[in-house]
């Protein structure tokens, strides 16, 4: 008997590839996480991430314009923290001279409402042992319910600069309802909440945390007792259950390719939207698959993007958004 039922007749050319296609990558898919550091004309490479640079502010304005022109929606900022302000209280988190407010107040000054500004509320670049909380009097672990009230006043100074949203990536307990309401307490109503609300205690932050200068690439920091165990998934659930609850206006999901499970099973349960972050590792990975078995690197990377779209993150924080945008463009049918 001859199959009557060919699914390959969808498949036989690419115009009826493309117009079945259920999911196309776009460059409004892309937020473009940027490393800052202090000083000017600075545009230095990130160690073990080709094409990801670190810039002082001047030249992140020069970048934000080029990636403005390409059509990417939304930028992320991380600060490379000079270690005279990384104390173990963290108070150079909150306060409006450091170098993310710096940044945000020249972006918004620049740019105005052109660009999206996503703000990390974390202690991570401000402590002297690179965890994203202040620890407890014993030194023993991050002190939860210490580390709200900093993260409470980061996300104040954040607001008062220009952030469009605040990310809470700490883990913390709770912090999403304390967030929320030292905001609305302070006429930042307006101000949005994407959550980091399914994070793992991954492998694959090293470079990012290289680049903050929070930790040594291979010097390991150990998070577990606040970011998730890899090995759980009702555990996600429920800390985007808690912090849709508590007011997170979208979630975000991290390693993503690593969670596909969690954003497929997130997007079909919750109303609000589910964002993901393809981290520093799974950037480097598919950069050194693609060098060494000598693949385009923008193919491999799409390829990883547009799975972690359909399985449904409806945005992607990715390294190599303009990269992809300038693929995107010039190759406007893949
Ligand atoms: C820290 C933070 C991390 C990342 C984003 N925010 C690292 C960590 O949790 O140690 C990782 C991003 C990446 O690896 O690209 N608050």
């Amino acid at each position: 008997m001859l199959p009557i039922i060919r699914p390959r007749r969808i498949r036989k050319h690419k115009w009826i590839r493309d117009l079945v296609a259920q999911e196309q990558l776009l460059v409004q898919d892309l937020i473009y996480p940027l490393f800052i550091t202090s000083g000017s004309n600075i545009t230095s490479p990130i160690n073990k991430m080709p094409g990801v640079f670190v810039y002082s502010i001047d030249k992140l304005l020069d970048e934000i314009s080029k990636s403005i022109n390409q059509g990417i929606l939304a930028i992320a900022l991380f600060p490379q923290i000079d270690n005279e302000f990384k104390t173990l209280d963290a108070h150079h988190s909150y306060s409006d001279d450091n170098l993310v407010c710096k940044a945000v107040r020249a972006i918004k000054q620049k740019f105005s409402d052109q660009v999206g500004v996503i703000c990390d509320v974390a202690l991570d670049p401000y402590t002297l042992h690179g965890h994203d909380g202040v620890l407890n009097t014993e030194m023993s672990d991050v002190d939860n319910d210490a580390t709200l009230e900093i993260l409470g006043k980061q996300a104040l100074s954040l607001s008062r600069n220009g952030a469009d949203f605040v990310a809470p990536s700490d883990m913390m307990d709770g912090r999403i309802r304390y967030i929320r309401s030292a905001l609305d307490q302070n006429s930042f109503a307006n101000i949005g909440i994407i959550s980091y609300a399914a994070k793992y205690a991954s492998k694959l932050y090293g470079p990012f945390r290289q680049a903050i200068g929070s930790k040594k690439i291979g010097e390991s920091i150990n998070k577990e007792s606040y970011q998730m165990d890899i090995r759980n998934s009702k555990e996600a659930l429920q800390e985007i259950e808690l912090d849709v609850e508590e007011s997170a206006d979208i979630i975000l999901i991290k390693p993503a390719i690593h969670s596909l499970d969690i954003i497929a099973n997130t997007s079909s349960s919750i109303k609000i939207p589910v964002f993901a972050y393809q981290v520093s590792g799974e950037y480097v990975m598919n950069y050194l698959y693609s060098s060494s078995c000598d693949i385009s690197f923008e193919s491999v990377i799409i390829e990883s993007l547009t799975c972690i779209k359909r399985s449904g993150a409806r945005a992607i924080f990715s390294y190599a958004a303009p990269l992809v945008a300038n693929f995107l463009k010039s190759n406007n049918r893949l």
